[in-house]
């Protein structure tokens, strides 16, 4: 197959787990005779300092062509003191917008080398295997009015959906359910919320298009409990933007370092945007000790949503799963101080396993 990937390196760390990522994709296309072309655009705060915006037409335009789009991170202290339009973080939501990417996929997987490194207790981490299903641009954050009013002592904020917007955010849910074990998790606060009213009818409509999968309406407070209580016990869950940000947040502790979390950003047909869950870490940027294994990961999520390259994915998987079995890490992941490993390193590992499966 021909695919078109646009890489966005970024800020920080960004240009490096990026660059990982993408010799771990070119490796695929050698392995299984592929063609990825590969175009490299500006977004962040390099495209502030060469563009003087975060997000240039030409990068946005070259975006909306892809097959798929691979991104690092953005942000760094350089950009902090910028107005609101010029900042870093701007661009990338302008991306998601602009390319109307509703539905962010972010999995949590724990790796039983890596249990150790866990904050929670590891009988309780053990196993855990979940995919959280967040609505990304409706919701609160982007509610009008959001103002402040009687010289500042009331404040408002909207909680505003439109029903397709929870229609296809829970189909998301639903699909991402049928390619997993099959249980979905709907989030809502429906003892007080109206817009929670809504989603849970919507999701009890859905439900008799997937007699397959077994559904369960949760508080968002008691699951953000029994997700360090009990974490095993969830597959999918699907939910609206505010609480999948604080969810996934907390997921994402389960593991034990952001630095091996990936995330997609999806919309109803093929595109997506795939980028690790961390920032730009601007304090280990340029050391070569950043994990690559988030953006790798991501890369893998890429293969499989945007491509559908199962086998690919599930080999890139395979090889990760295997580099970490022999103990290795970076110096984020608590392993053995001698099989501490830099960002080089451990995508060549990554590459040599893919190499000899
Ligand atoms: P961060 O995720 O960049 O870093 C938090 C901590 O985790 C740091 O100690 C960092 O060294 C470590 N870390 C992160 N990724 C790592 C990796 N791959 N390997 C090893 N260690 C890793 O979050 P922070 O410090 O809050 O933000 C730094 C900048 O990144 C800010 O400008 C922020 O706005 C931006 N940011 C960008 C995001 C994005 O591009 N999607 C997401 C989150 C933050
Ligand atoms: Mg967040």
């Amino acid at each position: 197959m021909q695919k078109k990937i646009v890489l966005l390196p970024g800020d920080g760390i960004g240009p490096a787990v990026t660059e990982a990522a993408a010799s771990v994709l070119q490796q695929v296309a050698d392995i299984f005779s592929h063609t990825f072309t590969f175009q490299e655009k500006q977004i962040g705060g390099a495209a502030i300092d060469t563009f003087g915006e975060p997000l240039p037409a030409d990068t946005l335009q070259a975006c909306k062509e892809a097959d798929a789009i691979l991104l690092g991170a953005v942000g760094g202290p350089e950009w902090d003191r910028q107005p609101p339009h010029l900042r870093p973080e701007k661009g990338l939501l302008q991306l998601r917008k602009g390319l109307g990417l509703f539905a962010n996929l972010r999995p949590v997987k724990t790796f039983p080398s890596l249990l150790s490194s866990s904050p929670l207790k590891q009988e309780i981490v053990a196993g855990s295997d979940l995919l959280i299903v967040r609505e990304l641009t409706g919701g609160l954050y982007f509610g009008t009015p959001s103002e402040r009013r009687d010289e500042g002592q009331t404040v408002v904020d909207t909680l505003h959906y439109e029903r397709n917007e929870i229609e296809r955010i829970v189909e998301t849910g639903f699909q991402s359910a049928m390619l997993r074990n099959k249980r979905l998790a709907s989030v809502d606060k429906a003892n007080v919320l109206e817009s929670s009213k809504l989603w849970r009818e919507i999701v009890d409509e859905k439900r008799k298009d997937y007699p397959e999968v077994a559904v369960e309406h949760m508080l968002v407070d008691s699951t953000a409990m029994k997700l360090i209580t009990n974490p095993t016990y969830f597959d999918v869950i699907v939910t609206e933007n505010l609480f999948g940000d604080i969810l996934s947040d907390e997921a994402s502790v389960l593991t034990g370092s952001l630095g091996l979390l990936p995330s997609a950003s999806l919309r109803a047909d093929a595109l997506g945007l795939y980028e690790p869950v961390h920032g730009s870490a601007p304090d280990i940027a340029g050391k070569d000790i950043a994990n690559p294994l988030g953006a790798i990961l991501s890369a893998v999520m890429l293969l499989r949503y945007s491509f559908g390259m199962e086998k690919e994915a599930d080999a890139v998987e395979a090889a990760v799963n295997e580099v970490l079995q022999s103990g290795f890490g970076t110096q984020d992941m608590q392993v053995k101080p001698e099989s501490i490993v830099g960002t080089e390193k451990m995508t060549s590992l990554v590459i040599e396993q893919l190499m000899t499966a």
